[in-house]
């Protein structure tokens, strides 16, 4: 399966889908950045995948110009599953269009808890007792679409956003690339998945 993925900043998720996802049950194809400088773009050349940048500014601004832009360069490469790894942005009606129910994005919290940029932080400053990770298939609403896979994580009640961070960030590297492996090898039907949510 021919894999596209959405970044913006540090990337150690894609590192996560390189060390265990591609060349084996997946091939990543293409990589795209909302940002110039972000490191996740060194990680795919290290691991001799092509990338691009697709900045809004480069687009004046039109996050539907972007989204067709982007989507034409990933079906070019013959892109069939998307994800979105530390991706910025929602992404709009065109892009979705070009990849029906295959665009996957990782949030860390147990959505529909604590959606938006600030998870983690939100999620301490709640107090809440558990959080944890979720993969999910994206529609037009921020962080909503039908749910693919959850994990729990308990929050420590003297824990900082910093180590709850790097505990949550343990848990994205193992649960994306088991998930995107899963759906590569056919053992996940996204399809079912997002029948069951329109149901
Ligand atoms: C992850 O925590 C992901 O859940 C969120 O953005 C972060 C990206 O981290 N959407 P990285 O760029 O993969 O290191």
């Amino acid at each position: 399966m021919r894999l596209g993925v959405l970044v913006s900043g540090s990337g150690s998720n894609l590192q996560a889908l390189i060390e265990r996802v591609h060349g084996r049950s997946a091939t990543i194809a293409g990589v795209c950045s909302s940002n110039a400088e972000a490191v996740a773009l060194e990680r795919a050349r290290a691991a001799g995948i092509e990338s691009a940048v697709f900045e809004l500014s480069a687009h004046g601004g039109e996050r539907e110009l972007r989204d067709r832009a982007m989507a034409g360069w990933l079906a070019e490469r013959q892109v069939e599953l998307v994800v979105c790894a530390g991706f910025m942005g929602v992404l709009t009606a065109p892009f979705l269009a070009g990849f029906p129910d295959r665009v996957l994005n990782l949030h860390p919290s147990l959505l529909p808890a604590f959606p938006g940029a600030h998870a983690i932080d939100d999620a301490c400053a709640a107090g809440v007792a558990e959080t944890g990770v979720t993969v999910h298939l994206v529609d037009e609403v921020l962080d909503g679409g039908p749910i693919v896979a959850q994990e729990r994580l308990p929050v420590n009640y003297h824990e900082t956003p910093e180590g709850l961070r790097a505990r949550i960030h343990a848990v994205e590297h193992r649960l994306l690339p088991a998930v995107v492996d899963d759906v590569a090898r056919g053992a996940l039907d996204l399809d079912a998945i997002a029948r069951k949510a329109r149901t």
